[in-house]
């Protein structure tokens, strides 16, 4: 089977982690390579979370840190869902692992203008890797088949009242990624808000054993505490969603979209406008996942985590 070759832009991040989990244990993908930016925690946190993960499932692709605050503003983190770690509630030991002595938007250039076949990039934080990207390298826009993001927010934020963190965190970087053309599938709220692990699938998750499923059931009763408290009946699985697309897209209900950031909004700064006016004359830049079918889905991520023995 032809697997899709992809880059994996992550801020680890408890959700960020299942997405690793996903990607690594699918048959579909071929992961080239890890970058990191900051985002639920400093850059120098998620760097460690990232290699720590890694080391823990078993995995060492090339791995470089990217950038350390947004490209316009202050770097705003989520230490209150995340924890001080960035990694909260199931500790992993120290690795010997080091991160590319170069920086992540060059270890993602090799790696797209060295593939023979486009290359996909799922970014699961905020989009500065590849707005800087975008901007410092435009060339390789030609080899990368698409962008599947967990970000944004249709009809809400998570962040503030308009904007999801992702792009609420650096939105002239989201408006670059929108705006470049390449094709874009996007896994905003409106889908991970319903792509939720309950309590009953956590137990489910413990019962089918092994060390990485036992590692992940700790790691997400810790994250969904504090969606708890947010009245969630169940821990969503954002970043996992922008990896599902890629492996089950059937199990997604989506709509095309004309997708626009805005970034100069005293209020509204990082909201995603979609256009779903039905005389829209805009062209759509982004596929939206706007449902899910949720025991599917949950199932993907217990099977992966099974894999892992
Ligand atoms: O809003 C949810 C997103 O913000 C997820 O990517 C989560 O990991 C945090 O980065
Ligand atoms: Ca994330």
């Amino acid at each position: 089977m032809n697997k899709i070759p992809v880059i994996i832009d992550c801020d680890p991040g408890h959700d960020d982690a299942i997405a690793l989990i996903l990607a690594f244990a699918s048959e579909k993908l071929d992961v080239k390579a890890v970058t990191v930016t900051g985002g639920n925690q400093t850059l120098a946190k998620t760097l460690c979370n990232a290699k720590k993960i890694l080391a823990f499932i078993g995995k060492r692709p090339p791995l470089a840190a990217g950038a350390d605050k947004p490209m316009f503003r202050e770097l705003e983190t989520a230490a209150e869902v995340h924890g001080e770690s960035g990694l909260d509630g199931a500790a992993l030991p120290e690795t010997g692992y080091s991160e590319e002595p170069f920086p992540a938007v060059d270890l993602m250039r090799r790696v797209i203008a060295g593939n023979p076949q486009p290359v996909t990039l799922i970014p699961t934080g905020p989009l500065t890797n590849l707005g800087i990207l975008f901007t410092t390298y435009p060339e390789v826009k030609k080899n990368i088949a698409r962008v599947s993001l967990m970000g944004g927010g249709i009809e809400a934020g998570n962040w503030s009242a308009a904007a999801e963190f992702n792009i609420g965190v650096d939105p002239e970087a989201a408006e670059i990624v929108f705006a470049s053309g390449v094709p874009i599938t996007m896994c905003p709220l409106d889908v991970t808000h319903k792509a939720l692990m309950t309590p009953s699938d956590l137990e489910t998750l413990r019962k089918r054993g092994g060390r990485v499923s036992a590692w992940a059931a700790k790691l997400i009763d810790f994250y969904f505490q504090y969606y708890i408290r947010q009245g969630f009946a169940g821990a969503p699985m954002h970043d996992p969603c922008a990896v599902a697309w890629l492996i089950a897209p059937e199990i997604f209900k989506t709509a095309d979209y004309s997708v626009a950031i805005e970034t100069r909004g005293r209020h509204t700064a990082g909201m995603t406008l979609a256009d779903r006016r039905i005389w829209s004359r805009a062209k759509p830049n982004a596929t939206v996942c706007l449902d899910i079918d949720r025991p599917a889905f949950i199932r993907l991520i217990i099977d992966a985590c099974k894999s892992y023995g």
